[in-house]
């Protein structure tokens, strides 16, 4: 298939759909954006994502492009137009173009580019014996909340968990606690309770950890958003989550392997609950 993208006002072969070298995003990653998932053309938690777009379009001070209603038209034109069966939607914007100066000297056209692609799967190794991690102490800025293009740090990370064989980094803060990944938000079963960070600046808020909370206080697992760290008594499962992974269970961590080394109970039964709602959302009487 060949790709269609939205850019600046008109759908084009992904080839021929360029910015400006001037951008502010590729100067100073002065932007935002989105990963969307969508099931059968039936999109997951859509307006949570074109919430979450707009607080963080909102707290660097840009101005959205279009309004939510006219965001979610070309979100789902740019997906009728590259339709896979699992979609992932990108959505950035940023502050748009202007001579390289760090002040924002006057009120710009924000530059918008939308794709859709194939949504990446993990394997069925990773999904039955679960993935593994290492730590990192926490190197990014401190407004983790807000959903930046400037992710160097995470690209530096998922680097260094890559050269040590893993498959993902987690974040620790300056006393061990466990804060998320590079791209995904961590959770732990302590005591049998879904234990993870409560949602502050040093956290993404992600759609998947509301989802996980949810489905697991549907199952009736007790939720507990607090600071927590890897070497806690009564430590029995760990996961991680995203729109890419929806949730992973995760069973080795630096040499620390994870109780039996076996993807736990709640992370099977999380996984099988979320995988249960993306196909209810390819059946056809679905809307969302
Ligand atoms: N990343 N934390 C960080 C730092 C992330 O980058 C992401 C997602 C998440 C999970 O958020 P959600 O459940 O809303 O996908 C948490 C996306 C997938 C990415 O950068 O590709």
């Amino acid at each position: 298939m060949t790709l269609t993208a939205w850019v600046n006002g008109e759908f084009l072969p992904l080839a021929d759909a360029t910015v400006h070298i001037e951008d502010r995003g590729f100067q100073f990653a002065d932007g935002v954006y989105e990963v969307i998932a969508c099931f059968g053309g039936t999109f997951l938690d859509l307006q949570a994502h074109l919430h979450r777009l707009e607080q963080s379009c909102q707290a660097i001070a840009i101005e959205l492009p279009c309004c939510l209603a006219e965001l979610e038209q070309l979100i789902r034109q740019t997906y009728q137009r590259n339709p896979y069966d699992d979609a992932m939607l990108y959505v950035q914007i940023t502050r748009g173009v202007a001579p390289r100066s760090h002040l924002i000297k006057a009120k710009l056209q924000p530059t918008m580019v939308i794709t859709s692609r194939a949504l990446p799967m993990p394997s069925d190794e990773q999904i039955t014996q679960g993935v593994t991690a290492i730590t990192l102490s926490d190197i990014r800025w401190k407004r983790c909340d807000i959903k930046s293009i400037a992710l160097l740090a995470s690209v530096l990370g998922k680097q260094e968990a890559t050269r040590q064989g893993a498959d993902e980094a987690f974040w620790l803060d300056d006393v061990g606690h466990v804060l998320e990944g590079c791209a995904t938000n961590c959770f732990a079963v302590i005591d049998g309770a879904l234990v993870t960070h409560p949602l502050d600046q040093q956290v993404l808020g992600g759609i998947t950890r509301d989802m996980a909370l949810r489905l697991a206080a549907e199952q009736g697992i007790a939720i507990e958003q607090r600071p927590w760290h890897l070497h806690e008594a009564g430590l029995s499962e760990c996961m991680m989550s995203s729109t890419t992974n929806a949730i992973m269970p995760v069973c080795k961590i630096n040499d620390q392997i994870i109780a039996t080394g076996k993807p736990g109970a709640v992370s099977i039964l999380l996984r099988q609950q979320m995988l249960k709602t993306f196909e209810a959302l390819k059946q056809p009487n679905e809307t969302n």
